[in-house]
């Protein structure tokens, strides 16, 4: 009963087990997984995972770290890969101010053009938001994406910003830091947001949640999400599983 809306099973770190790793998932109560793209070989790898497993989702897309890669005709490929039926959302894009592989000018030019594409096919937009909250709040404004549909993955912003997100109709999603004991401001945020505007993820093979951290991530721990956001929210797990899996199908139209 638990979706978990944002893994790279595609990751090299799963090469050795990843057919193993994936049956677990399912044994282990993962109903569906969206396997988010960050680049054009990503983007093929996820097609081709969603393609071998019904439960596997797929978004196509380009990571503001990639975004020097991209090149005039990216968007056009980035469109006929959408085209597969099992892909339902552009994804990941947005700015990382944290790392800046990419030049921040170059980072949003490939952020709006990617906003536009997914408007273009009607599909939601997958943001990647690391140390560029005014940036990112600055483009949605400057292109007008209130109804598009999308989500803040692994939602690292303030409660203020979190409630601007959710007049534009974009879910929220949280991951593995949330059950850092330090992580207050994301606490605070899933306190103050309706359960029905959240979504969970693990973003494997990062972001493993406590108990687990420093191993490697998988889906499966995508429980601790759901169970922390249960406590933070005074919730059943079932209650929270059962709502972060229909937001998801949701807004992925699955
Ligand atoms: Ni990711």
């Amino acid at each position: 009963m638990l979706f978990d809306t944002h893994a790279h099973l595609d990751d090299d770190r799963f090469d050795e087990d990843r057919r193993q790793i994936i049956e677990q998932c399912k044994a282990e109560g993962v109903e569906l997984i969206l396997n988010a793209a960050s680049n054009l070989e990503t983007s093929l790898s996820s097609i081709a995972l969603s393609k071998e497993y019904d439960f596997i989702y797929a978004s196509v897309g380009v990571h503001p770290h990639d975004a020097k890669s991209m090149d005039n005709k990216t968007t056009e490929i980035l469109s006929d890969l959408a085209a597969n039926t099992k892909v339902k959302a552009i994804g990941e894009i947005g700015l990382d101010y944290h790392y800046d592989f990419s030049p921040r000018e170059v980072q949003k030019q490939r952020f709006m053009e990617q906003i536009d594409l997914a408007k273009q096919l009607k599909l939601p937009i997958i943001v990647h938001d690391r140390e560029s909250h005014g940036d990112i709040m600055d483009i949605f404004n400057k292109m007008n994406v209130s109804g598009m549909g999308g989500v803040l993955h692994s939602f690292s912003g303030s409660v203020e910003m979190a409630r601007e997100c959710l007049k534009l109709g974009f879910y929220l999603s949280v991951s593995g830091p949330l059950t850092f004991k330090n992580n207050v401001k994301t606490v605070e945020v899933v306190r103050e947001i309706p359960l029905d505007m959240l979504l969970i993820e693990t973003d494997s093979p990062y972001l493993t949640p406590a108990p687990y951290r420093g191993q490697r991530n998988y889906p499966g721990h995508v429980r601790y999400v759901a169970e922390k956001i249960a406590e933070i929210k005074g919730l059943t797990f079932d209650e929270v599983a059962r709502t972060t899996l229909e937001n998801g199908k949701k807004l992925f139209n699955i």
